[in-house]
């Protein structure tokens, strides 16, 4: 039911300082805007890797679920994964069916590619916290 990689999440104290690192140490070329999503307390920008991307995040607000991880990691870190799967309610059906704990109590919510996507909780991943996010329709 796992589907491809699609991102890498990032956590940073400055998307700025963290997109100069990514273009020019190590010459990522298609960067993409920084932009806001308040819901969810972070500001987000991604890097176009030939394969896959690299979501950077930072602190939205004083409420923001970044700001204890950046607490305990200050020069920022690797926060989660994110694969994709076909569907995101039979996927949360199925982590909740092996015990697993979704955040969120489980309500899939839109993510940063406008498709919906749960998180599971890092104790039941071995210690990552798991991005699954429901892969974009193409139009046909
Ligand atoms: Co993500």
């Amino acid at each position: 039911m796992i589907g491809k990689l699609n991102h890498v999440g990032v956590a940073t104290p400055s998307i700025e300082q963290s997109v100069a690192l990514y273009r020019d140490v190590l010459g990522a070329t298609k960067i993409g805007e920084k932009f806001a999503m308040p819901e969810q307390g972070v500001w987000v920008c991604f890097v176009d890797l030939p394969n896959s991307q690299i979501e950077l995040i930072e602190p939205h607000g004083d409420a923001s679920p970044l700001k204890s991880f950046l607490e305990k990691n200050p020069a920022g870190g690797q926060h989660h994964i994110c694969f994709e799967v076909e569907d995101i309610e039979a996927a949360r059906d199925d982590m909740q069916a092996k015990g697993a704990t979704v955040l969120n109590g489980g309500k899939p919510r839109i993510g940063a590619h406008g498709t919906p996507v749960i998180f599971v909780h890092p104790k039941n991943m071995g210690g990552v916290l798991v991005e699954l996010m429901e892969t974009p329709k193409k139009a046909h």
